[in-house]
């Protein structure tokens, strides 16, 4: 899916949460679940990609950590800004595929949540070398996505990714800790995955 699709989409839905698919106007559950078990996040630095209407940015603000989020669409920054005037969050414009130089090893947490399962197949591999581009030493990686079968035909976007396709996110130095799959969420099984850099 290319940006002008995206675009598109919180184009005409014109404010109104419910015609945007992902628009759930509260943090992913898993992120959520995640998040109350986590001890560690006070004071990191954290980056949520593929923000959207920034709820998830939120929560990991709320948690503690330093958050920067970010999406490549304009007006979602727009409309997250809007809906959270308060925030700490710093959110702004950018490409997953060209992130900004200081951002090399700069974040503590990455999270990502189903913004992989919107790319085409032959994409992510690059996705997973810009993900973990924004690793720190010592830093950790956390992907959301929803789940599919090997060989298991779908009709995206978006596109559930399979357990390879998860493991093969261990690339540009990071290693697979957890992969924790079935879940929550109504409609189908969903990932959970935690990369880890090793200290410098
Ligand atoms: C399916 S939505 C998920 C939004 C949010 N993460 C959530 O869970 O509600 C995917 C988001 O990623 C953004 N996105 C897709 N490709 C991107 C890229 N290359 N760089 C930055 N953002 C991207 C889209 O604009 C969209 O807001």
């Amino acid at each position: 899916m290319r940006r002008d699709w995206f675009e598109a989409v919180y184009r005409l839905a014109e404010g109104d949460a419910a015609c945007v698919p992902w628009g759930d106007l509260a943090p992913h559950p898993l992120l959520v679940e995640w998040l109350a078990r986590e001890e560690r996040l006070s004071g990191l630095r954290a980056l949520d990609v593929g923000c959207g209407l920034g709820d998830n940015a939120e929560a990991l603000a709320t948690a503690g950590a330093k958050v920067s989020a970010f999406d490549f669409v304009g007006a979602a920054i727009d409309w997250a800004k809007r809906r959270f005037p308060q925030s700490t969050v710093d959110y702004r414009a950018a490409d997953l595929f060209a992130l900004p130089t200081e951002w090399r090893g700069a974040f503590d947490l990455v999270h990502e949540c189903y913004t992989l399962q919107a790319l085409p197949e032959t994409l992510l591999g690059k996705a997973a070398q810009a993900l973990a581009f924004a690793v720190a030493p010592g830093g950790r990686l956390l992907v959301i996505a929803r789940a599919r079968e090997e060989g298991e035909e779908f009709r995206g976007p978006p596109w559930p990714l399979t357990r390879k396709q998860i493991e093969a996110l261990a690339t540009g130095g990071l290693t697979l800790a957890s992969l924790e799959e079935g879940a929550a969420r109504k409609d189908r099984p969903h990932w959970r995955a935690v990369f880890c850099r090793a200290r410098g």
